[in-house]
């Protein structure tokens, strides 16, 4: 296979614009000598991606992400190295040279592959629409309203009841293990069977256009198996960065300025047949980050049509907010009558279809207070206040004076009562949630103060015993390092008294010559005071009791101070690394908790 050469590589560096490539599918502001944007390869609000015209690089400090234009295309394309210089050097009209010959063809181990999954397509599509055994499937599908164009256009197939078919007709093609890496067979035993069997099957196919999965529906009802059995995960597929018919939908998207999010394949399917040909679906899981950002590529509007029942609902709230999270503006159509989009088209039209995705997409937060509506009944004097206490929240978190305004009116309407009432609601909402922040916050600030004395006392007590018990100081010495004394005064008696000793460590008492230490008549009264505060018995159990407690405390310091560097790490990999030291330490300090000297031994 031909390579390309260094020659050619050395150009395309030379000649890509970082600035040219990434602008492309990133909006970039000028800040400083360089430029800002949203970074395209993780979801944030704020800009933390970074282009410098000068060195040509890009960089993230959000995901840290970083590299040259070449990069840049084969990190978003998701492809390889020679296939982002193929795919610049075709923007920039540079020829491709090669090493060893021939025309360049982009060298991939996956080519083989996705032949294999392309020679199952062509398998089912044959058993569906020219096979007596197909039959079966053809007519389902034919009685679900789909028309001979449609089927063909998304390439249904039909996946026949025996044991191995597919197998039995790739074998003299393909190994075994070729075709179990890609999920089209298992082994049982010592012989092979199809995955797919006695199903009407839905090639899956990459924003490329390759075709990297197959999804296979039942064709009679049946409680005991999986309306839908989905290829696995492969070295082709991941369920959750893949749409489904995104490939074929992409010119509609780019036409329409949208794209339109559907739960099921069928659901796209059916829309497509009413003439909505954006149409996209996740598979069977809600949408992902990675999903949301595929759409991002190619459109900043997203219409989410899901189910019209209460599972839809629900996805949609998520969704709502993973694409908002994409920096995608988002609409909703809520489907009447509880039906999903295949349903309603069958039900009624598809014009009517058309029309009602046309005329009834409402923003995010009208979609929310239908929902939270619909959710209660508001002949109910309780549910009313549930739902008005739902409302604010929803409202409060958007932070919009003109939505707030907005809805007072609509719920002045939709509960028909006085403006001024819903008003003084509000209001009171607001002051209820005002309070209940403070309380919470001086909860906290409470807690903190309770777990510092308990350490400054347990300090205190151990000093108590450093000072005056020469037995016992080679076991506190350990414990109680000046670094980790969290009281000031403490600090300067424990460093005066180590001095002390430093010249004499065969002292008993040093409680008076710790006092002189300090010049300061004030400090001495503080002193001498701490000194003397409830000396009580001296024993060995209470002071293992108190090193035990200063030892978790300075574990639980540590956790501290390692969150802060982690939230300052520079790599990913370092950030896995500090988390791992956290999790270790957190692990000690349970162990430490159950060990528990606190229990004084039997006599
Ligand atoms: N799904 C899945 N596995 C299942 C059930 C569902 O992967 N066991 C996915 C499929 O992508 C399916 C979508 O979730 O299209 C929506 O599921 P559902 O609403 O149950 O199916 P419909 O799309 O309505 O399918 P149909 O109209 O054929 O009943
Ligand atoms: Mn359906």
């Amino acid at each position: 296979m031909a390579k390309i050469s260094q020659q050619t590589i050395d150009l395309v560096k030379r000649t890509a614009d970082i600035v040219d490539v990434v602008s492309e599918v990133v909006k970039l502001q000028p800040s400083g000598k360089n430029l800002t944007g949203l970074c395209p390869f993780h979801s944030e609000k704020t800009p933390s991606f970074f282009v410098h015209k000068d060195s040509g690089l890009f960089n993230c400090y959000g995901c840290h992400e970083k590299g040259d234009a070449i990069h840049f295309v084969q990190k978003y394309k998701n492809i390889s190295y020679p296939e982002a210089i193929a795919e610049l050097a075709h923007r920039y009209h540079i020829e491709i040279e090669t090493e060893g010959g021939d025309e360049y063809h982009i060298k991939s181990d996956l080519k083989r592959p996705y032949e294999l999954n392309e020679a199952a397509n062509a398998f089912y599509q044959v058993n569906l629409t020219n096979m007596e055994r197909g039959k079966v499937a053809l007519d389902y599908i034919r009685g679900r309203g789909l028309d001979v164009h449609t089927i063909q256009y998304f390439e249904l197939g039909y996946a026949p009841q025996e044991r191995s078919v597919l197998f039995q007709e790739l074998k003299s093609t393909y190994e075994p293990v070729e075709m179990m890496e890609l999920g089209l067979i298992n082994k049982g035993g010592k012989d092979y069977y199809d995955l797919f069997r006695h199903r009407l099957i839905f090639p899956i196919r990459n924003e490329q256009g390759k075709l990297v999965a197959f999804s296979g529906r039942i064709l009679e009802k049946n409680e005991n198996e999986a309306k839908y059995v989905n290829t696995p995960q492969t070295k082709l597929f991941v369920k959750s960065q893949v749409l489904y018919n995104l490939d074929k939908a992409l010119p509609f998207i780019r036409r329409q300025k949208r794209v339109v999010l559907f739960e099921g394949y069928l659901d796209v399917i059916a829309a497509f047949q009413a003439g909505v040909k954006e149409g996209v679906c996740s598979m069977g899981t809600a949408l992902t980050e990675e999903q949301a950002r595929l759409i991002k590529k190619h459109t900043d509007q997203a219409v989410l049509c899901y189910d019209g029942d209460s599972a839809g609902f629900e996805a949609m709230v998520t969704g709502i907010r993973v694409l908002e999270n994409a920096g995608l503006v988002v609409g909703v159509v809520l489907l009447p009558e509880g039906l999903d989009p295949d349903e309603f088209v069958r039900k009624k039209s598809k014009a009517a279809f058309a029309s009602y995705l046309e005329n009834h997409v409402i923003d995010p937060v009208e979609f929310e207070y239908e929902v939270t509506k619909r959710k209660f009944d508001l002949t109910k004097p309780s549910q009313v206040e549930e739902f008005k206490a739902q409302l604010f929240k929803s409202l409060e978190r958007r932070g919009s004076q003109t939505l707030l305004e907005f809805y007072i009116k609509k719920l002045t309407q939709d509960l028909s009562v006085d403006e001024s009432v819903i008003r003084s609601d509000m209001h009171h909402h607001q002051i209820t949630q005002a309070i209940l922040a403070s309380n919470k916050r001086k909860k906290e600030q409470i807690a903190n103060i309770a777990i510092l004395s308990k350490r400054i006392r347990a300090e205190n007590r151990l000093l108590l015993y450093f000072v005056k018990k020469r037995e016992f100081r080679i076991p506190i010495i350990d414990a109680l390092t000046p670094m980790f004394v969290k009281e000031n005064l403490n600090v300067s008696i424990l460093v005066e008294a180590e001095a002390i000793l430093a010249k004499d460590n065969s002292l008993e008492d040093i409680t008076e010559l710790v006092v002189k230490a300090f010049t300061k008549e004030s400090e001495r009264t503080m002193v001498r005071q701490r000194l003397e505060e409830g000396i009580g018995d001296f024993s060995d159990v209470d002071l293992a009791q108190l090193i035990h407690s200063v030892n978790i405390s300075k574990l639980e310091d540590e956790v501290l101070a390692l969150q802060k560097d982690r939230e300052l790490a520079p790599t990913q990999e370092e950030f896995m690394n500090i988390s791992k030291q956290i999790q270790a330490l957190l692990i000690r300090i349970q162990e430490l908790k159950k060990e528990n000297p606190w229990k004084k031994p039997k006599s």
